[in-house]
């Protein structure tokens, strides 16, 4: 039970790394709110007892109105884990200024959102730890995926630059996966746990 205690808040916790991270920490003793837009894959993947949080993270309002409520059901606010994210393959001539807005909005304002909304109660708890999961595809571009490719790479800036800007202050730790390959987390559970311990 090395994370007994702690209460955190995982986005795209309905499927794959984020689900994959909510049930991690659960077993390891943390409260976990599970956050996504996908209701139905929500509610289905919900683990007994976890708050679920119904909200795109690319909403503003539904950010904040989600993470409050998450606050509240916890008690409380340890960390925070952004693994909402969406992928676009699309050659760049063909993509839409729409397509690439929304990749923008969910893989890049999401998560700052998130922190922002989050961070009195990280502050509050006094060691706040953030980890947003980004991509290999940050530090090496892949083909068709100029959206994808550039938001990642700018979570990877937002997070250094978050902990640059919260270094005298909460939360204790910002971290933002990027050459490691956000799967590690699921065949290397300990990089995460540590993060969080
Ligand atoms: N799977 C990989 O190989 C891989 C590699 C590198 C990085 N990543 C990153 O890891 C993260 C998770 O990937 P995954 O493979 O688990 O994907 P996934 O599609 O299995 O899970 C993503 C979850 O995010 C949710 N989501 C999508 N848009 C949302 C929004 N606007 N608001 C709230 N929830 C939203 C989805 O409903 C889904 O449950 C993503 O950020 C992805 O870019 C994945």
């Amino acid at each position: 039970m090395r994370l007994a205690g702690r209460r955190v808040l995982v986005t795209g916790a309905a499927s794959g790394i984020g689900l994959a991270i909510a049930r991690l920490f659960q077993r390891e003793g943390a409260g976990v709110a599970m956050l996504d837009r996908d209701e139905a894959a929500l509610t289905k993947a919900r683990v007994d007892g976890a708050p679920a949080l119904v909200c795109d993270v690319a909403d503003e309002r539904q950010v904040r109105a989600a993470v409050a409520q998450g606050v509240s059901a916890l008690g409380g606010l340890d960390g925070v884990v952004n693994s909402a994210g969406i992928d676009l393959m699309r050659p760049f001539e063909h993509m839409t200024a729409e397509e690439w807005a929304r990749v923008m909005a969910v893989d890049l304002t999401g998560p700052m959102l998130v922190c922002h909304a989050a961070l009195p109660a990280l502050k509050q708890a006094g060691r706040g730890t953030i980890v947003n999961i980004a991509s290999g595809a940050a530090l090496r571009p892949l083909e068709q995926r100029t959206a994808y490719c550039a938001a990642k790479a700018g979570l990877v800036m937002f997070g250094k630059t978050l902990a640059v800007d919260l270094a005298a202050d909460a939360p204790s730790y910002v971290a933002s996966t990027s050459t490691v390959g956000a799967l590690v987390f699921i065949m290397d559970s300990s990089m995460i746990l540590s993060c969080f311990a």
